[in-house]
C-alpha cells in the first residue's frame, strides 16, 4: 500500500501532530511505500515571512527524521519542490463544484465568522486532493480533523474519472484500472481521536494552545503549567477522567502508570500542579531521544536540504508519471513528461 501524508510548516510541531499524524505515519513505513511531505504551499495561505517559512520547513523535516522516519525507507520532501501538484490542482478545480467546497469546515468557519475566505482557503481542499492523488496514494494517515479533506479527494476522483473517462476507472471487483485517478482512504487511529490543547479544545497552532514536541524545558513547562483545570483545592479528591492533564498523561504512560496517577487524584491531597509536574517528567522522558536527534538535524540544515532534494527527485518522478497519464485522459499536452 502507498501511504502519504503532510504537515503544514506553520509553527513548531506539537503533541497533536505527533500522536495524530507523525507517530502513526511512521509506524506505517514498515511494509508500505511511504511518502511524507512538508506542505509549504498550504502554509502560504497564512504565512508571510519567508525566513520563518524556511525555518519551519526545516523544523518539520527535522521532526519527521527525529521521530523515526528513515529517508532510505520513506520518501520525504518539500511540497513546492514538486510543482506538478499545482498543475493537478487546476485539473481538479475544473471538475469540482462549488457546492463541495462550501461544505469544507475551514471555509464554513471563515464564512460564519464573517471573514473573507481568500481564494487560497477556498482552493485548499483541492490542493490537498492533488497532493494525495498525484501519487496514487492508497492510505492517508491523518488526525480526525482531516478526514473531511480526504473524503473530498475521494469525491474529486469520482468527478474526474466520470467526466474525463466516462467510467469510474474501477472494475466490478473494485480493482483500479489505472487510466484516471485512484481513490484514497483516510487512515485514522481510533485511540488518537483528538489530542486536547492546554485549554481543552483540539490542540492546534491556530488556537495557540499547543505543547511543543521539541524546545527548551522552560517552554514546555510553561505550556504544561498553563493547562486549564477546575478550581478544586489541593486536599479535595479529584476526578481524573474529566481532567485534561490526565488525558494528556495517558498518551505517554502504561495502563499501570495511569491507574497509579488516577489513584492519587481520587485520594485527595494531590493538586493539579503535582499532576502537571508528573506530565512534564513523563513527556520529557518520552521525547528525550527525539529531542536530541532533532537538535542534531537542526544544526545541519544543509544536510536536511540534501535529504529533501533527494526525496523531491523521487517524488517528482512519480508525480510526472501521473501527469503524463492525465494528459492522455484530458487531451492536454502531447509531450510525454514521464519519460
Ligand atoms: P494544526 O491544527 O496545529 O495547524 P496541522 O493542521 O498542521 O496542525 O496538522 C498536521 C497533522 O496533525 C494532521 O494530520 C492533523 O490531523 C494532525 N493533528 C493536528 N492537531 C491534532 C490534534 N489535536 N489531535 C490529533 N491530531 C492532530
Ligand atoms: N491539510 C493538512 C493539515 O492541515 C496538511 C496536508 C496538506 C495534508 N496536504 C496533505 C495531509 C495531503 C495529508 C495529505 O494538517
Amino acid at each position: 500500500m502507498r501511504t502519504l501524508s503532510g504537515i503544514k510548516p506553520t509553527g513548531q510541531p506539537h503533541w497533536g501532530n505527533y500522536f495524530g499524524m507523525i507517530q502513526p505515519a511512521i509506524h506505517l513505513i514498515d511494509g508500505n511505500d511511504a511518502y511524507y511531505f512538508i506542505a509549504d504551499y498550504h502554509a502560504l495561505t497564512t504565512v508571510r515571512d519567508a525566513e520563518q517559512l524556511r525555518r519551519d520547513t526545516y523544523e518539520i523535516a527535522a521532526a519527521y527524521l527525529a521521530c523515526g522516519l528513515n529517508p532510505e525507507e520513506a520518501v520525504v520532501w518539500r511540497q513546492s519542490d514538486v510543482p506538478e501538484v499545482c498543475e493537478l490542482t487546476w485539473l481538479l478545480s475544473c471538475v469540482t463544484g462549488f457546492g463541495l467546497i462550501e461544505r469544507a469546515h475551514a471555509f464554513k468557519d471563515a464564512r460564519a465568522k464573517g471573514r473573507d475566505a481568500g481564494f487560497g482557503l477556498v482552493s485548499y481542499p483541492v490542493l490537498m486532493a492533488a497532493d494525495i492523488l498525484i501519487f496514487d496514494a492508497d492510505g492517508v494517515p491523518v488526525g480526525k480533523d482531516q478526514i473531511q479533506h480526504v473524503e473530498m479527494a475521494r469525491d474529486m476522483v469520482g468527478y474526474f474519472n466520470q467526466q474525463f473517462l466516462g467510467t469510474t476507472d474501477y472494475d466490478g471487483e473494485g480493482k483500479w484500472l489505472g487510466k484516471g485517478l485512484k481513490r484514497p482512504q483516510a487512515l485514522v487511529r481510533d485511540t488518537t481521536a483528538v489530542v486536547p490543547g492546554t485549554d481543552g479544545q483540539k490542540m492546534s497552532k491556530s488556537y495557540a494552545n499547543t505543547i511543543p514536541i521539541f524546545g527548551s524545558k522552560k517552554t514546555k513547562k510553561k505550556a504544561i503549567m498553563s493547562i486549564v483545570t477546575d478550581s478544586l483545592a489541593l486536599e479535595d479528591p479529584k476526578d481524573p477522567d474529566t481532567c485534561h492533564v490526565y488525558s494528556l498523561y495517558k498518551l505517554f504512560s502504561t495502563v499501570d502508570e495511569q491507574e497509579a496517577l488516577a489513584e492519587k487524584y481520587r485520594a485527595g491531597g494531590f493538586g493539579y500542579g503535582h499532576a502537571k509536574l508528573e506530565l512534564l517528567a513523563k513527556s520529557s522522558e518520552f521525547f528525550a531521544p527525539m529531542q536530541e536527534a532533532f537538535e542534531t538535524h537542526m544544526a545541519n540544515t544543509d544536510h536536511l536540504e540534501d535529504i529533501l532534494q533527494s526525496g523531491a527527485a523521487k517524488a517528482r518522478k512519480t508525480a510526472r508519471q501521473t501527469m503524463d497519464r492525465l494528459y492522455q485522459a484530458t487531451g492536454l499536452s502531447g509531450r510525454k513528461v514521464g519519460k
